[in-house]
């Protein structure tokens, strides 16, 4: 805004620069058309000009030269009628053809003055010179007066086309013709210049000798001195010439040097010439003829004459001196007067800038404090909507929170339920008899509320984006057969038609097959619901090059084309679905779907038909962590397990049995519990923890095995296995993570804190146990390997900590190897541990006690000697640190089945 305005101020500053008093109209143009200025006669004339215009200060004089040439002079007197002079002055060259010219000028409203030479005719504004009949006149008169006897004389004529030269001949002659003692006997007819004289006089001087010679000017004249002085007659012929030009080469100068007997003052006329040029123009009267006095100078009044134009020249000088500081003054007062309007104009732009800032500063900071407010209020009502915002959302994830923890608490309990009735039905099966229908309808209902729950949690996580997909390869038709046996009891009873049409070879797809396994579920029970008796279910899976079609059709009442694109949303139901639904299964199907990188999509006529299409390989789920086919995750499904009678929870096994192994669980939940504790005291000492003594406990019993849950009173899971792996008292004990958080992070955090299993509640109690099983094989596996490798005891894959500690027990075996006094008390101190955690490490890891351990070193130690030394048994016995040979060949006995002696030999 505020730079569009900067033009305007230039504008006005440029005016205001521009228009001081205008001299245009004021002014006077006068255009001289000289005839030529190659003699000091027109230097004169012009110089009288200019002096005379200088004086004038709205005079401006401008002179145009046309060099002697005629068309020239024509050409510039009609420049300056172009021009529009306010007056011309003209001295023609040549009279006649200059004429015309002037008339244009007059035609054109220009007032014309003739200088020095005339035109044809009278038609121009004013003359202004000498009368040159009269200097013809007085030439000739001079010439009569000087003489007493007859003389001739030979006239020298200018250009006899110009009007001075016609006239001086016409005066002189005239008088002449009066006399009888004089003979004009020659005229020779020169241009006004020197050259034009030379080779007509020289030739005449051959043939005679004039007594006086007249030249229409002193130009001509010196060229008439030098010619006679060529021939020696300089002193016999006398010279009069005309013009009378002071200075060096002027006439004056040359009468002073007795070059020429007089010359007759024709004054130039330029001053006055300006002088008449201004009358005319301010309109004042002037005379048409204004005659210029003339003079005779000779040898009587030459000095007479040089000192009244030294004066002249002096005056004028001064006056030159005088314009000079006028101009320079006027200079500077037009440079100063420029340089104050600038300032002026400055000024007013600076003061119009300054008032433009003011304003605009107001405005801006009108502006800106109403953006201040509004950014105030959009402030304020942004914090009040993040406050809602962050209120809503705790309020909805406390809420969620709350519904997520409530259904992994439902989960347990409905677990134990399902399974206890289970179990009663299937061991009190006969006198049930009756209730079956009510049996089954507790046991389908509640594994209907665990499915439930399961599908809320899903959802959970599909919302937070905390579902990890477990991809790894199996047969899509293995998934669906076990899936479509869920259902095959339900359409007997409700006569449904269930068809299948699969490929003949097993078809791999890389899926989440519990996700998967859900998809399907949820598909089917869609199908189930919808169809009517004697309705039909079809699933038909196609193979196709890059992906696997699953197509799952059912002929019940289909779902309206309004709800089709609304149907994979969560909450939503079809309209014409009264029945009571979650609105979650449909969209986490698509969800887990769409985790494959594959599509579900919906047809709907007559039936329903879904369409999976889930692509081929692996390439897709690159940034997926793949899972082997022998993963050792659990995966949830509902649980068989069949409790008996309730008892009460033991704490401490009752009677300990010492082919069992010890099992430390770490567990809150009394029932589950009860349940771990009835299905496993008949192949474990069991000792229970519900947290907050677990290592104490640990520390005391050194169990072989641990299952801990995560979520414990007082403390976590995570906590304790690390505790336990980080003290080498416990480090080796194997720790099983029994929980309900499923989640990749709880997996993640719980095997950085040494868990060697993970398993997720609702589990299933045979795989439990198989774990328990095989942990514990291979542990002996590893105790084996310890027992026969102990001096080699560096292989890979074997816990570092307990190498570590095997070998720190070899060293201080070996350092006491003939130390009699050497006990299992002193080894305990040496590693920092009790007697009974000693014993019961070693016992753990190596499957020995902790004496036979050293006794099997001392005894390896001492098969080695009897081999590759001849000490005597008995040095051999006190050597390795037995108290006597005797015990020595015994134990030697038990360990190698013979005695030392045969064993040397
Ligand atoms: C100068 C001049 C003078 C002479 C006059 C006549 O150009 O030749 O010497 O008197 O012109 O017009």
């Amino acid at each position: 805004m505020r730079t569009c305005y900067i033009p305007y101020f230039l504008l006005i500053i440029s005016t205001c620069i521009s228009c001081g008093p205008k001299e245009a109209k004021n002014h006077i143009q006068v255009g001289f058309a000289q005839a030529m200025s190659s003699d000091n006669w027109r230097k004169e004339m012009e110089k009288g000009m200019q002096v005379q215009s200088s004086l004038y200060p709205h005079v401006k004089l401008e002179i145009k030269n046309a060099n002697n040439n005629v068309e020239s002079q024509i050409q510039q007197i009609h420049d300056f009628i172009d021009e529009r002079v306010d007056v011309l002055i003209v001295s023609p060259i040549k009279s006649k053809p200059v004429t015309a010219a002037i008339e244009n000028a007059l035609k054109a409203g220009i007032p014309t003055i003739i200088i020095d030479r005339k035109i044809d005719g009278n038609n121009y504004t004013a003359y202004i010179g000498a009368n040159n009949m009269d200097i013809g006149k007085d030439a000739a008169k001079y010439i009569l007066s000087g003489i007493k006897d007859f003389t001739s004389v030979v006239q020298i004529t200018g250009d006899i086309a110009s009007s001075p030269a016609r006239e001086r001949q016409l005066g002189f002659e005239s008088v002449l013709k009066k006399s009888e003692k004089v003979k004009l006997v020659a005229t020779i007819h020169g241009d006004w210049e020197k050259p034009s004289v030379t080779g007509p006089l020289d030739k005449l001087l051959d043939s005679m000798t004039p007594g006086y010679i007249f030249a229409h000017n002193d130009r001509m004249a010196m060229g008439v001195w030098e010619v006679l002085k060529q021939h020696d007659l300089q002193n016999k012929v006398k010279i009069v010439g005309v013009d009378g030009l002071y200075g060096p080469n002027g006439g004056i100068q040359y009468v002073k040097d007795k070059i020429l007997l007089a010359t007759i003052l024709y004054p130039t006329g330029g001053a006055e010439a300006i002088d008449l040029a201004v009358k005319i123009v301010n309109g004042e009267f002037v005379h048409k003829n204004n005659t210029l006095n003339t003079v005779v100078i000779d040898s009587v009044n030459v000095d007479l004459m040089q000192n009244q134009f030294n004066k002249l020249v002096e005056q004028q000088n001064d006056i030159e001196g005088q314009q000079q500081v006028i101009n320079e003054q006027v200079k500077a007062y037009q440079s100063q007067n420029s340089m104050i309007k600038l300032m002026i104009g400055l000024l007013v732009l600076l003061l119009a800038l300054a008032l433009w800032s003011i304003y605009s500063a107001v405005k801006i900071s009108r502006s800106k404090r109403k953006l201040e407010i509004i950014n105030e209020k959009i402030k304020t009502q942004r914090n009040q909507i993040k406050k809602f915002a962050q209120q809503l959302k705790e309020s909805n994830d406390s809420k969620i929170n709350f519904f997520t923890a409530l259904s992994h608490e439902f989960k347990t309990p409905l677990t134990l339920i399902t399974s206890s009735v289970e179990t009663i039905f299937e061991q009190n099966k006969a006198l049930v008899g009756q209730s079956s229908f009510e049996m089954n309808l507790i046991i389908n209902n509640s594994k209907r509320l665990i499915r439930l729950i399961n599908e809320l949690l899903d959802f959970r996580k599909l919302e937070t984006d905390s579902f990890t997909l477990k991809p790894r390869k199996s047969d899509i038709k293995e998934i669906m057969e076990h899936v479509l046996g869920d259902f095959k009891l339900e359409a007997v009873k409700h006569s449904v038609q269930l068809k299948v049409k699969y490929p003949k070879s097993p078809c791999y797809l890389w899926v989440d097959t519990n996700a998967l396994d859900k998809v399907f579920f949820n598909v089917l029970s869609n199908a189930m619901k919808f169809t009517p008796a004697h309705g039909k279910i079809e699933v038909e899976i196609f193979e196709e090059e890059e992906k696997v079609k699953i197509c799952i059709r059912d002929t019940g009442i289909g779902i309206p084309q309004e709800d089709i694109q609304n149907i994979f949303n969560p909450f939503v139901q079809a309209s014409n679905n009264d029945r009571p639904s979650s609105g979650l299964g449909l969209y986490i199907a698509k969800q887990f779907i769409e985790l494959h990188k594959g599509t579900i999509a919906i047809h709907t006529q007559k039936g329903t038909e879904f369409i999976i299409v889930i692509p081929k390989g692996n390439k897709h789920l690159q940034h997926i962590k793949i899972y082997p086919d022998n993963i050792q995750i659990t995966e949830e499904f509902e649980n068989h397990l069949k409790p008996s009678e309730p008892e009460s929870i033991l704490f401490e096994p009752a009677s300990v049995q010492d082919n069992f192994s010890d099992l430390l669980i770490i567990e809150d939940n009394t029932d589950l519990c009860h349940l771990l504790v009835k299905q496993l005291k008949n192949d474990y000492n069991i000792y229970i923890s519900i947290g907050n003594d677990a290592i104490e406990k640990a520390l005391d019993i050194i169990p072989d095995i641990v299952i801990c849950d995560l979520n414990l009173p007082e403390t976590s899971g995570f906590e304790l296995a690390k505790k336990l792996k980080e003290d080498l008292r416990t480090s080796h004990i194997p720790v099983i993570v029994l929980t309900a958080m499923g989640d990749e992070d709880s997996y993640i955090k719980a095997m950085n804190a040494g868990a060697d299993f993970y398993i997720t509640k609702p589990f299933q109690m045979d795989a439990l146990k198989q774990v328990l099983k095989t942990i514990l094989y291979n542990r002996e596996r590893l105790r084996y390997y310890y027992a026969n490798k102990l001096d080699s005891i560096a292989s890979v894959g074997f816990d570092k900590d307990e190498q570590d500690f095997v070998k720190k027990i070899n060293a201080y075996v070996l350092e006491n190897l003939n130390n009699p006094e050497f006990s299992v008390e002193e080894l305990a101190k040496e590693l920092h541990i009790s007697r009974v955690q000693l014993y019961r490490k070693v016992k753990a890891i190596l499957g020995v006690s902790i004496s036979d351990y050293i006794n099997g070193v001392r005894l390896e130690k001492a098969q080695e000697l009897l081999q590759d030394s001849s000490l005597h048994i008995s040095e051999i016995a006190y050597g390795v640190g037995f108290s006597s040979p005797g015990y020595f060949s015994t134990a030697f006995k038990n360990k190698y089945g013979i005695t030392p002696k045969r064993y040397r030999n």
